[in-house]
């Protein structure tokens, strides 16, 4: 019987994100009781493989709390990240280890991470030192002449060190390193957020040669959404650590008042295309002390007393997914 066949493997999804929630807390005073911040809060999330999927919304609605809860460099407070079927939280070390090398991440700023004397060769050799993969002398040396060409990279740079490399180098290193290892997911945390627009535009147009290329599954984050309309097929968007709206295609118009007010303050450079550039209204609540209802209400120009009192839980119609007691047509 069909029914009971199950879907091959190449279908299952790569990534399966199910109420991912991380408080983090924090000292109000000496005397004060101890105060917490719900930084990502109950996320559903699923990736499948060779997706490239966006998530959008402003400096500090919980975009790198989740990045960083996904590739379990930060324990959740509660919830679950399967990857490839595997319960990040449960696999034992050896198990992570190898699970690590399937995902990884590419920052905005890829040398504040890596010590200063390094060079690009020594950059590009780390992760497989780490991993116990470092092949010696002629293996070693093609290894990292094969990453360098993968990014674009002249082969000159590689005994450079960062200070003598541009924004744009310094990226492509970053790249070739997340790459190092040969993975087939990766978190790409405003990836461009540092670099000139021409330099930016060069990068996304390299992003996108290797994900067709290797194949690969991206989670690409940004406070941009008009990067994230171009460079990705499905668009998440956070409003203070939740999932308020799924966009199931880039071209999808928003339904959330939030989403339309992101894209309407989004800069067209097209001035034909310009439309008045109506700016985000109102304050952001403090993330300690969140409404009852929807945390957007008070910037909301739909709001009414439901909202006010009552969270709208985030739900499907078809394959676009909203949280919101009014949304828009
Ligand atoms: N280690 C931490 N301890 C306490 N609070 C934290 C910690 N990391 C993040 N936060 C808080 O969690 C919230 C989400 O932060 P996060 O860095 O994930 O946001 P973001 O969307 O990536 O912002 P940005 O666009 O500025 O990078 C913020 O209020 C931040 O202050
Ligand atoms: S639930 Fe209400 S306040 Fe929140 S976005 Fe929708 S209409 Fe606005
Ligand atoms: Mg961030």
């Amino acid at each position: 019987m069909h029914e009971s066949i199950a879907p091959p493997a190449a279908t299952a999804p790569l990534l399966e994100v199910t109420r991912l929630t991380r408080v983090f807390s924090s000292r109000a005073s000496l005397l004060g009781r101890p105060r917490t911040l719900t930084a990502v809060s109950e996320v559903d999330l699923t990736l499948h493989r060779g997706e490239v999927t966006g998530v959008v919304g402003e400096s500090g609605c919980g975009k790198s709390t989740l990045a960083r809860l996904v590739l379990r460099l930060l324990e959740a407070t509660s919830g679950q990240v399967r990857f490839d079927g595997t319960d990040l939280a449960t696999v034992p070390p050896a198990a992570l280890r190898t699970l690590r090398r399937r995902m990884q991440m590419v920052f905005q700023d890829p040398y504040s991470s890596i010590d200063p004397r390094y060079s690009v060769r020594d950059a590009l050799q780390e992760p497989l030192r780490v991993q116990g993969l470092a092949g010696a002398g002629a293996d070693a040396r093609d290894r990292v002449e094969a990453l360098m060409a993968m990014v674009g990279l002249n082969p000159a740079l590689v005994d450079s060190f960062p200070h003598q490399l541009s924004g744009g180098q310094k990226q492509r290193v970053g790249i070739a390193r997340a790459l190092a290892l040969q993975p087939d997911f990766l978190v790409l945390d405003e990836p461009t957020a540092s670099l000139d627009v021409s330099i930016q535009a060069q990068i996304i147009a390299l992003l996108e040669q290797l994900q067709r290329e290797l194949g690969l599954t991206y989670l690409f984050i940004s406070h941009d959404l008009g990067l994230v309309r171009y460079f990705c097929r499905r668009i998440v968007v956070m409003y203070l650590g939740r999932v308020v709206e799924i966009l199931p295609q880039p071209q999808a118009a928003p339904r959330h008042p939030y989403t339309r007010a992101l894209m309407d303050s989004t800069f067209e450079p097209d001035p034909r295309a310009r439309r008045t550039v109506r700016l985000l209204q109102g304050e952001i609540p403090d993330a300690f002390h969140l409404p009852p209802g929807c945390a957007y209400a008070a910037r909301c120009p739909q709001a009414s007393e439901r909202c006010r009192s009552e969270r709208p839980a985030l739900t499907a119609d078809g394959t676009h997914w909203l949280a919101c007691h009014h949304p828009l047509n």
